[in-house]
């Protein structure tokens, strides 16, 4: 474990959104993304599954192939992230830009974890040494009743999005457990309120940060 959770990178910021299908992630992650634009930042909007070109093969196995057990859905997710990490990330992140990702691992600690019952812990650490340790500087929880969400659904339903009312509750507790835990790293919002209520909301949380991200690039080069 190199990293911590205020030290995401040399000079860069990471952000994570997390919550339920339908709450409105990547709606938020691109509105962030493009104010931080107008700031002049560089940004890397991404996510997982799917960030990388493997990640894209494994995100379709995953949620569109056959059946797998619930350990190997884990793994695959764990890959799908350590070559993330590894390719875009952390790159990424070491010259400076902001990374925005569409879900990160308290996802496979809520899904696999608790939705799974594989153990939040054990998927933690696996998640964990994936990554090698880094964690978000910011993790945004946009919450939503699992129900409200599969309402806000279009298309056929993936493999997660059909595994049940009950298993959606666990994952949702499980992701509110862990912003109570660590209230520093997370910020939670009810994904119900106005697109552009919440935006604002995020926006004000991450500028303290980038202010943060941009003196100690400015410390780097002096
Ligand atoms: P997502 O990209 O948010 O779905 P969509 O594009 O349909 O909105 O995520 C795909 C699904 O994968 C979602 O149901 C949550 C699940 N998932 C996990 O179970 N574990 C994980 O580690 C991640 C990243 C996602």
């Amino acid at each position: 474990m190199t990293e911590s959770s205020s030290t995401p990178g040399p000079h860069g910021l990471f952000v994570s959104f997390e919550g339920g299908d339908g709450a409105g992630k990547s709606t938020q992650a691109r509105l962030l993304g493009d104010w931080l634009r107008s700031l002049g930042r560089e940004v890397v909007l991404t996510r997982e599954p799917g960030g990388t070109e493997l990640g894209v093969e494994l995100r379709s196995a995953v949620l569109h192939g056959d059946h797998v057990d619930a350990r190997t859905e884990a793994l695959i997710y764990a890959t799908d992230r350590a070559h993330h990490v590894a390719t875009v990330v952390r790159p990424a992140l070491a010259r400076g830009a902001v990374v925005v990702t569409d879900r990160y691992l308290d996802s496979s600690v809520a899904y696999q974890g608790s939705g799974r019952d594989l153990g939040a812990d054990e998927v933690e650490r696996l998640s964990l040494w994936a990554v090698d340790g880094l964690l978000p500087a910011l993790t945004v929880l946009l919450d939503l009743d699992p129900v409200a969400g599969r309402a806000r659904l279009t298309g056929e339903p993936d493999r997660l999005e059909r595994a049940g009312d009950e298993f959606h509750r666990r994952t949702r507790e499980a992701f509110l457990g862990r912003a109570a835990a660590e209230p520093g790293r997370w910020l939670v919002l009810d994904a119900t309120r106005p697109v552009e209520e919440l935006s604002l909301a995020i926006r004000e949380r991450v500028e303290a940060l980038v202010g943060t991200a941009r003196s100690t690039a400015a410390g780097g080069a002096a």
